[in-house]
């Protein structure tokens, strides 16, 4: 595999494919947007720190000329509006949706088998958009939502540990929304040991509240989205895709009876490697998180319904 294109320059955009390069995952890095100039000029930007940071990889900017991004094997969608503060990420759909169903078909035109990796918001629902417009496999459409929660619950988590976030394992599943997602707090360990053994129930509580609304804590400090994690979080699953590395992340996926859902794509634990999702791994959740990840279901379907109205 050899080449990715990120669509959207944006600042969230641009971290991914910044992080792509300097992790120098591709020969071949294309940067995308509607904007005159933005992506040429981020891409110039970063192209310029090769000899600085010591990576090979060319990066490309290219306004809307999707020519350019032919035989991508990864495409990272990012475009569309971002939150403002006080905004839900699902108030984004009117807008969003129209962009993230034209990017696919364009992509489409030039990369017939590339693997979708669908950033904007409202996440879940613009994955089943893509999903339903592409009309490729279903491992080839990955939504990235967990990855981040997980990596700010792990960051929660760790701060009221004290300890490194790289000895924590913990999941983020259900939906990429602030009262959709799902953060496993049962299954989070400390390097194996459950963290209930280190933290109180009240401790654990603001932990997992913390990280359902750490998204919009960003955008109420920044007045626009987060881009870092996010950025990060983007370029480690398009390694995982692009080293084969079947590295276990929640992942927005299409459940077909899986987690008992059917026609929606919502987080659930998936192995990711070159064939996109590869694997659900059933976590064996109990009642009251089945619970939690069946109403996450239920309002992303229903947000997937307005798709419908628009
Ligand atoms: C976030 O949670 C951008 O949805 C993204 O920061």
């Amino acid at each position: 595999m050899s080449k990715v294109t990120v669509v959207g320059a944006g600042a969230v955009g641009a971290t991914v494919a910044d992080n792509i390069a300097r992790k120098e995952l591709v020969k071949d890095l294309v940067l995308l947007d509607i904007k005159e100039g933005l992506s040429e000029g981020k891409s110039l930007d970063m192209t310029q720190t090769a000899s600085l940071l010591g990576f090979d990889t060319t990066v490309t900017g290219s306004t809307n000329d999707y020519s350019k991004t032919a035989n991508s094997d990864v495409v990272v969608i990012t475009s569309g509006i971002p939150r403002k503060p006080g905004m839900t990420r699902e108030e984004l759909i009117g807008i969003n949706a129209g962009i993230v169903k034209g990017v696919t078909e364009n992509i489409l035109k030039y990369s017939p088998n590339a693997i979708f990796i669908i950033i904007s918001n409202p996440m879940d629902t613009m994955t089943y958009l893509a999903l339903k417009t592409a009309g490729v496999a279903k491992n080839k459409i990955i939504g990235m939502g967990g990855i981040l929660d997980s990596a700010r619950f792990k960051c929660y988590l760790s701060a009221a540990i004290g300890c490194s976030p790289n000895d924590l394992q913990a999941t983020v599943i259900g939906g990429h929304g602030d009262t959709t997602m799902v953060p496993l707090t049962r299954l989070a360990t400390y390097n194996g040991t459950p963290v209930s053994n280190l933290l109180d129930a009240d401790t654990l509580n603001k932990v997992a509240a913390d990280t359902m609304v750490g998204g919009a804590t960003l955008t109420g400090m920044l007045g626009t989205s987060a881009w870092y994690a996010p950025g990060a979080a983007g370029a480690t699953l398009v390694e995982s895709i692009i080293r084969d590395e079947k590295k276990l992340f929640p992942c927005c996926v299409y459940l077909d009876g899986e987690y008992g859902q059917k026609d929606i794509c919502l987080g659930v634990p998936v192995v990711v490697g070159k064939n996109g999702w590869e694997k659900i791994i059933d976590f064996h959740l109990n009642a009251e998180e089945m619970d939690k990840f069946n109403k996450a279901a239920d309002a992303v379907r229903n947000m997937n319904n307005v798709l419908a109205t628009l």
